[in-house]
């Protein structure tokens, strides 16, 4: 595999060398940019403008360039087009007029339309270019292929550009996308896949327009010259909370084909502000302008962000929406969407730096202001005894304490940073950012804008240029790189999978939505702070609510069973798991509690990290029912998945963890090593009578139970307690309690979740006790209790 970062600093180490090679050399050389879709919306509004300010910014210093404008339109039409465009182009605010229409006179003449469709065009386009470099006397530098086009049609066009419109092997090309990158993770592993197979990852430079915003590309900056006062306070111990925010007034009509199938979370969340989310996150590497170290370092933060759950998010959606999603997409008049509008999340990073920051995400159309920022909260430990009166900005300990990265227009209007005047004097580049004039009587997050010091850019320019320019100078930092897509893709997928057929909240729409969109957090949970009943879509397909079910309780094989849909289900599982642990705490001092693994527990660990704070952890003993032989820090170990979802975030003493001992002398379950004998000595040295309080089991679909299954008799009866045994699926061998063991708890609780499981469940509650052939038939405790907590899935099917 290619190694990205010895490829960026190869490519930088040849873009230097291209570039000053060029200054030294006689023939000056030539850099050829194709704008694919230079009739399109975003061409017209900022990427001719941005090559505009590309030529401005580098006429004179060696290069010479050749633009060409393409699309699928006509020659004639697309010639026109072009020349309104080419003529609304604007200089800089302080160049002389004259020099300014001498420019855009040049760039007008050095700018074409043609149209580029079939393999021929592509072709033609690079034997007129190599035609004219020759004809010119220069020597190509590189072509830049600015692919302003629908996603369906990147992999034609790449498969074009590769065959038949690479430059010479001694210039350079670079291709540029636009989003969206994919739809999910797999479309974007697809696309990925797809677009390495035409080019390789130093010729890519995936567009993230944020990246480009001046106050977002300052954030790293930033951080890195202000390291000194920023060192102790970036973190945890010091920060409340983060809010990465892009609020907008605009809605999505016109662009309802495309939202329709995006929706609020892919379009911003997903890329802009995880992007933003990363560079306030990561770890700041010593050298912040290597583009492979700032990667690695965002990689890093992608992997400590805590898995989203449904419970992560709100949703809404204006009410106009669906009207124009029917009208626009020609949709019948019962049609209602689902697609959020506006969404609210509340993202966790677990490592040292960040754990138990929340850091919310918020964006959404058709808000009552436009307004994007980043604000960074501190926490205020100290208490004023003076009054307020006499509180001083640059002194008072009491004031809020806060970083905005204020990335554009709301109530200031322009990007600016802005630091609170009791945490310290940033500093900035002074070439660049001045300080902001006062503004009497503008207040931004509480405090009027006095209370900060405030920097703006000395010259305001647009996140296109600014990248347009990155892309010519190879800075590869400002580009979203296929390991950091598909790293966002990872966190984002599970949430919009869970998401994909909730019912958002409607809102009016601008200064009517009120508070209606507030929300609030408890935990890792955000929901809405008013509560109202929420409305149901109408129609034949609308799904009920969970409200809609009470929990219920019943018998299933003669036992209690408590069915639910799965939230509730945990919510009572995870009460009765607290309940039995203060029970037995109160009773003998302590709590023995053995789990499972696998998928289904997962939630119900994550219930008790975050909602049972009255859990006696410190007295809690956890036992494992059963344990894949891998490794304990393999991500498919048990031990790990109990770890990753509870154990990380409660207080259990480590002499109170036990980990089945499947790796010993570094061998995995070998029966020499005696692992299961040692586990069960430690049972019987430590779990009064070999009686847990609490077994936690699961079933599987062909009726197995903690790692016992129906073709490997190990463990169904006989002394041992712990025993090695086979599973039909990888990894096959296993460590588990026996079935004796497991039925000398005091409680046994079997947790079924998910339609999968809904054909043995059926089975299961038919057939007597036949441990051989499905041994969850076996588990009755001798004199303790059973349990089922299934689901409706699973239930009811
Ligand atoms: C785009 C989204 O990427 O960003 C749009 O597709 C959104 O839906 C836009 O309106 C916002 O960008 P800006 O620069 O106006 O904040």
């Amino acid at each position: 595999m290619k190694r990205p970062g010895v490829w960026n600093m190869l490519m930088a180490a040849v873009c230097v060398a291209l570039l000053s090679g060029l200054q030294a050399q006689d023939h000056p050389g030539q850099v050829s940019i194709i704008l694919l879709g230079a009739t399109g919306d975003l061409a017209r509004k900022y990427l001719w403008q941005g090559l505009f300010h590309l030529y401005l910014e580098e006429v004179g210093k060696g290069h010479h360039f050749r633009f060409h404008g393409t699309a699928l339109t006509s020659t004639e039409q697309g010639q026109e087009a072009i020349a309104k465009v080419l003529e609304s182009l604007s200089c800089p605010g302080d160049m002389a007029s004259g020099h300014c229409a001498e420019l855009k006179a040049q760039f007008q003449q050095l700018s074409e339309y043609r149209r580029l469709k079939t393999p021929e065009d592509y072709l033609a386009l690079s034997k007129d270019i190599e035609a004219q470099v020759e004809h010119e006397g220069l020597r190509e530098t590189g072509r830049i292929f600015y692919l302003s086009v629908p996603p369906f049609a990147y992999v034609d066009i790449a498969r074009n550009i590769n065959s038949s419109c690479r430059p010479g092997p001694s210039a350079w090309l670079r291709v540029v996308l636009e989003k969206p990158f994919g739809h999910d993770l797999h479309s974007a592993q697809q696309l990925a896949a797809e677009l390495g197979s035409f080019f390789r990852e130093e010729e890519m430079y995936r567009v993230d327009h944020y990246l480009g915003k001046q106050v977002v590309a300052q954030i790293l900056p930033f951080r890195d010259q202000n390291r000194a006062a920023l060192d102790g306070l970036w973190n945890r111990h010091h920060v409340e909370r983060v809010e990465i925010v892009m609020k907008e007034t605009l809605d999505a009509e016109g662009r309802t084909s495309f939202y329709e199938e995006y929706g609020v979370i892919r379009d911003v969340l997903q890329n802009h502000l995880t992007e933003v989310l990363t560079l306030v996150a990561m770890e700041l590497p010593v050298n912040t302008s290597s583009p492979e170290a700032v990667l690695q370092h965002k990689l890093q933060a992608f992997q400590a962000l805590r898995g989203l759950q449904r419970h992560s998010a709100v949703l809404g959606q204006y009410q106009a929406y669906s009207g124009q999603v029917r009208r626009e997409l020609q949709k019948p008049d019962n049609f209602h969407s689902l697609t959020p509008t506006f969404a609210g999340i509340l993202v966790h990073i677990d490592n040292l730096r960040w754990e138990g920051v929340p850091f919310i995400l918020m964006s959404g159309k058709a808000l009552d202001e436009r307004v994007s920022y980043v604000r960074i909260l501190f926490k205020n430990q100290a208490f004023c005894v003076q009054s307020e009166k006499h509180w001083v900005a640059a002194q008072s300990r009491c004031l809020p304490r806060q970083i905005i990265f204020y990335i554009g227009h709301g109530e200031l209007d322009s990007p600016a940073v802005l630091v609170s005047r009791n945490l310290f004097r940033p500093t900035l580049p002074s070439a660049s950012w001045k300080e902001v004039e006062g503004q009497p009587g503008l207040r931004l997050f509480g405090l009027p804008l006095s209370d900060y010091y405030a920097y703006s850019p000395v010259r305001e320019q647009d996140a296109y240029s600014l990248l347009i320019s990155h892309i010519f100078h190879c800075r590869k930092d400002s580009f979203v790189t296929t390991e950091n897509l598909l790293a966002s893709w990872v966190f984002w997928t599970p949430l919009l999978d869970s998401l994909a057929h909730e019912v958002p909240r409607f809102y009016p729409g601008g200064a009517e939505n009120g508070q209606l969109l507030d929300f609030e957090f408890s935990g890792s949970h955000l929901s809405f702070s008013q509560l109202l009943p929420e409305q149901l879509v109408p129609g034949p397909d609308s799904a009920p609510l969970p409200s809609d079910f009470q929990v219920l309780t019943a018998k299933y094989r003669d036992s209690p069973l408590i069915s639910a849909w799965p939230e509730e289900l945990i919510a009572r599982l995870a009460g009765d798991i607290e309940a039995a642990a203060v029970r037995a705490v109160r009773r003998f001092g302590e709590f023995h509690l053995a789990l499972s693994g696998g998928s289904s527990p997962v939630a119900l660990f994550q219930q008790l990290a975050a909602g049972h704070y009255s859990f006696p952890w410190a007295h809690t003993h956890l036992w494992l029912v059963d344990e894949r032989c891998v490794p304990l820090w393999d991500p498919e170990s048990n031990f790990q998945g109990l770890q990753t979802h509870l154990l990380q975030h409660v207080r259990v003493p480590h002499y109170n963890v036990h980990p089945m001992p499947v790796h010993r002398r570094q061998r995995l379950c070998a029966e020499e090593d005696q692992g299961a004998q040692a586990y069960a000595e430690e049972i019987s040295a430590l779990v009064t009578n070999g009686s847990f309080d609490l077994v936690l089991l699961g079933m599987g679909t062909d009726g197995h139970t903690a790692s016992l299954f129906p073709q490997s008799p190990a463990g169904l009866d006989g002394e041992q307690l712990v025993v090695l045994t086979t599973s039909p699926s990888s990894p096959h061998q296993r460590m588990s309690l026996s079935l004796p063991l497991i039925n000398r708890a005091r409680k046994v609780a079997v947790l079924v979740m998910g339609r999968m499981k809904r054909e043995i469940a059926m089975l299961v509650s038919r057939v007597g006790h036949e441990p051989k052939k499905w041994p969850i038939s076996g588990v009755l405790p001798d004199s303790g209790q059973l349990v089922w907590y299934m689901d409706y899935d699973a239930f009811l099917g």
